[in-house]
């Protein structure tokens, strides 16, 4: 009795690691950031874009969330977001950002953009882990 159970077991530990060697083998490699991103990190920061905005669904909710605006369509170019970020809106204040530090925001979402997504669809779901393609 105890011996079925000991290899049930074994072979389901072995089953369940091929699965997790197949998600884990999946992933995508990091995209290393660059002197630019990292200064856009640094002003989205100081600037406190988090304490209005969130980025894979954290950070306040007064505006959009911007993990993926890069890759939006209608919202992903640089003259888009740097209209926003350069004069504000009625809801967004102006933030008097330099020329030099929206380019580095610019940069820093494109490269949030490609680390992940802020909502998983329903498709990229499974048990055995998220798949985004
Ligand atoms: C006080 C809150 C607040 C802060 C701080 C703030 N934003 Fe915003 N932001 C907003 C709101 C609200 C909107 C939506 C504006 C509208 O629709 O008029 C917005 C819109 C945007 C958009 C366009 C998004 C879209 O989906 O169209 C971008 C890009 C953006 N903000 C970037 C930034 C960056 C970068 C910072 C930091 C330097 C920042 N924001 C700081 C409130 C804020």
């Amino acid at each position: 009795m105890k011996f079925k159970l000991w290899v049930t077991l074994t072979i389901l530990f072995f089953i369940y690691s091929f699965y997790v060697y197949i998600y884990s083998s999946s992933e995508k490699t990091p995209v290393q950031p660059t002197a630019s991103v990292l200064s856009g990190w640094q002003v989205w920061q100081n600037k406190n874009c988090h304490t209005c905005h969130q980025l894979y669904g954290l950070g306040g909710y007064m505006g959009p969330d911007l993990t993926n605006i890069a890759s939006d369509p209608t919202r992903g170019s640089d003259a888009y977001m740097k209209a926003f970020m350069k004069n504000g809106t009625d809801k967004m204040p102006d933030l008097h950002l330099t020329e030099e530090e929206m380019n580095s925001l610019v940069s820093f979402l494109r490269w949030v953009d490609k680390s992940g997504k802020s909502r998983v669809g329903k498709e990229s779901v499974h048990w055995t882990g998220t798949y985004i393609f």
